[in-house]
C-alpha cells in the first residue's frame, strides 16, 4: 500500500490551483488510456475555489469534458436547488460553466426524501456505469475529499454504522453540519478508487491533520485513518495553517 503523499501550499488558492492542476493532468491521461475518467465531488467550502478555477482558462478548454463523468462522494437530503445541496454547488461553480454533457452528471437521487432508496438507487447508477460483476466494487479514477475537523470524509460520521458497511457502495445516514440526513459513499468504494485527492485547508483543521496523519490510529473517532488505497494512492494537499501542527517531512515543500 502506498505512503500517503502530503503537500503542503501557502493559502487555499495555490493548494486550488494545484488540485485543478492535478484534476486536469488525471482526467487528460485517463481518456487518453480509457477513454473517459470518472469522478466522485465533495461539498463543504473548501472545494468551491477548485470548481471554479476548472470553469476557467487554462482548465476549462483543455479538460476533455465530452469524456469526463461526474459523481458525488456524499449528498445532503434536500431539494436540487438548496443552498445546502452539494449538488447545487458543483452545478452553479462549475457543472453548469463547462461544456460537460448533460448525462455525463450522475447525482445522487437525495432530493426525494427518502434517503434509503436514494442510497439503493446511487448504487444501482454506480453498478451499471462500472459494469460491476458481483462481489467487485467501482473503481473511481479520482475522489475529491475534505476533511471534517471531527475527523469525517463525505458523510462518513464518527461513530456511525455507516463506517462498518462492507458490502453496500452508497448508504443513507445522518449528520454533520449542516446536520441532515445524507447519502455517503462507502468506505470500500473510497479505498476502491485509483486516486484520491484531499483538500484541507483552515487553522481549525490544524490539529485533526495532525492526528489522522501521526497520531495513533483510532479509526472510529477520526473516520479517515479508515481510508487505506487498496491499489491507488491518496495525496493530501493542505495549506500552512491546516499544516500548522505537523513536524516538518521531506514531502512538504516549504518552497511553494
Ligand atoms: C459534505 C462533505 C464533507 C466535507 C467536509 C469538509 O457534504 O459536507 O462532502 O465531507 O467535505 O465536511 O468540509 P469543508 O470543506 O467545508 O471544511
Amino acid at each position: 500500500m502506498a505512503q500517503p503523499v502530503i503537500r503542503v501550499f501557502p493559502d487555499l488558492e495555490r493548494l486550488s490551483r494545484e488540485a485543478a492542476k492535478q484534476f486536469m493532468r488525471l482526467a487528460q491521461q485517463q481518456v487518453q488510456v480509457s477513454g473517459r475518467f470518472s469522478v466522485a465531488l465533495s461539498g463543504g467550502s473548501t472545494p468551491r475555489r477548485l470548481y471554479e478555477l476548472l470553469a476557467s482558462e487554462p482548465y476549462r478548454n483543455r479538460i476533455p469534458w465530452d469524456q469526463v463523468h461526474v459523481f458525488w462522494a456524499d449528498e445532503r437530503c434536500v431539494p436540487f436547488d438548496h443552498p445546502d445541496s452539494n449538488f447545487r454547488q458543483a452545478f452553479e461553480l462549475l457543472l453548469s460553466r463547462v461544456p460537460l454533457p448533460p448525462v455525463n452528471v450522475y447525482r445522487i437521487p437525495a432530493d426525494q426524501g427518502d434517503p434509503v432508496s436514494a442510497a439503493a438507487s446511487y448504487e444501482q447508477t454506480l453498478r451499471a456505469f462500472f459494469r460491476l460483476e458481483p462481489n467487485s466494487w467501482p473503481e473511481f479514477d479520482l475522489v475529491l475529499l475534505g476533511l471534517g475537523a471531527d475527523g469525517h470524509m463525505a458523510s462518513l460520521f464518527p461513530r456511525s454504522v455507516a463506517l462498518r458497511e462492507t458490502h453496500r457502495f452508497v448508504v443513507a445516514t445522518r449528520g454533520g453540519a449542516p446536520d441532515l440526513p445524507r447519502v455517503t459513499l462507502t468506505i470500500p468504494v473510497l479505498n476502491h478508487a485509483t486516486h484520491l485527492l484531499w483538500l484541507v485547508a483552515g487553522a481549525e483543521k490544524s490539529s485533526v491533520i495532525r492526528d489522522v496523519l501521526t497520531g495513533p490510529e483510532h479509526p472510529d473517532e477520526l473516520p479517515a485513518e479508515m481510508i487505506h488505497p487498496v491499489r491507488g494512492n491518496s495525496m493530501w494537499l493542505l495549506d500552512r495553517a491546516a499544516s500548522s501542527l505537523l513536524q516538518r517531512s521531506p514531502s512538504h515543500d516549504p518552497r511553494r
